[in-house]
């Protein structure tokens, strides 16, 4: 049963803002995590509880609608998961299907938990909040991840103390490799940023990104062959999700999703699935390294840049050529009707 949502209590966005973003699709946990026992995940300021029942995937408020108690206090059992107060247990589709204190007595219908649509992708659940009534929202679509020869690798998710449009708009940032990425991949020696241009789309932008910054690992360097341009192909899910396709030498691709999933104004839950037709003997557990290492190196920009949020009037922060992909997602997020919370 799909309830009539609003902003939870003491949400940190803005009620207009809040709605807005509950209409979008964001992950919230890896599908390999989540079984039938009831698993914890924020989302927007609302507390949710995530469980899986007969091959159905659970996605609803964290709160019984008997007495309020978090339902990720309780327990599963093998017909759905158990409220510890007084042991009401909910199943498939949020529904209470017992009530230990009146066992013989017919279960009111509308003793269900507050759910909402889920959808398991790219080795991620995810949710949307407030889905709009007659359309069904598509996801983020990632390049490669379902093509013959290519690996699918889901990065174990990780906490970011920023608001997620910081993030997002750093992931997009080609100006910084030179600068914080030098123990990943950059060169220190390759600062200066080739024209490109970002291009409107129906969910967002894209951008193709052409220079000479090798994505090996630098411990690897003499992988790269002299003079070869890098594409980098970045596309942008408004409001916070973006797919960076890189172009090795050769047919050889890299698919990286930056799902930055808001779990309030200030935190942000990173969800990172991956993609590649390469090194496939290479151990997952080395990507997922390797692919936090380099998002570690962005850890302490993200978490003290200031304003927090991200200013949308352009008037407000200085701009640089190596900009223009931070000024069409401000600009793409201002389309979609984001202002003033943007701000601090
Ligand atoms: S509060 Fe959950 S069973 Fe009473
Ligand atoms: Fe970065």
């Amino acid at each position: 049963m799909m309830n009539k949502i609003a902003p939870p209590p003491h949400c940190s966005f803005e009620p207009d803002d809040w709605l807005r973003l509950a209409g979008y699709w964001y992950p919230v946990a890896r599908a390999c995590d989540v079984g039938n026992a009831p698993q914890k995940a924020t989302l927007l300021d609302e507390q949710l509880v995530i469980y899986r029942l007969k091959g159905q995937i659970v996605v609803a408020r964290d709160v019984c609608p008997h007495r309020g108690v978090p339902l990720t206090l309780g327990f599963q059992e093998e017909e759905g998961i158990v409220c510890p107060y007084h042991g009401l247990r909910f199943g498939e589709n949020g529904r209470c299907n017992r009530i230990p204190s009146s066992p013989g007595q017919t279960i009111p219908a509308k003793l269900n938990l507050t759910t909402f649509p889920a959808r398991e992708r790219y080795g991620l659940i995810w949710t949307c909040l407030a889905p709009a009534q007659d359309t069904d929202a598509p996801l983020p679509s990632m390049p490669h991840w379902d093509d013959a020869g290519f690996q699918q690798i889901t990065c174990p998710p990780f906490d970011v103390a920023g608001f997620a449009g910081r993030q997002v708009e750093g992931f997009l940032d080609v100006a910084h490799f030179a600068w914080i990425h030098t123990a990943t991949f950059a060169d220190p020696d390759n600062q200066e940023v080739p024209d490109y241009s970002p291009a409107e789309t129906p969910y967002g932008f894209s951008v193709d990104y052409w220079s000479t910054v090798g994505n090996y690992p630098a411990s690897a360097e003499h992988r790269g062959p002299g003079g070869f341009k890098w594409l980098r192909r970045f596309d942008m899910y408004l409001p916070f999700t973006a797919t960076l396709t890189i172009h090795f030498p050769g047919e050889s691709r890299l698919v990286i999703m930056n799902a930055a999933s808001p779990v309030s104004a200030r935190k942000t839950r990173m969800f990172a699935p991956i993609a590649r037709n390469f090194d496939l003997h290479v151990p997952v557990e080395d990507v997922h390294a390797f692919n936090h290492k380099v998002f570690e190196e962005d850890r302490l920009m993200v978490e003290t840049q200031r304003p927090e949020r991200l200013p949308l009037d352009l008037a407000l922060e200085a701009h640089i050529p190596a900009d223009r992909s931070s000024i069409a997602y401000r600009r793409g997020l201002k389309k979609l009707g984001f202002g003033e919370f943007f701000l601090v």
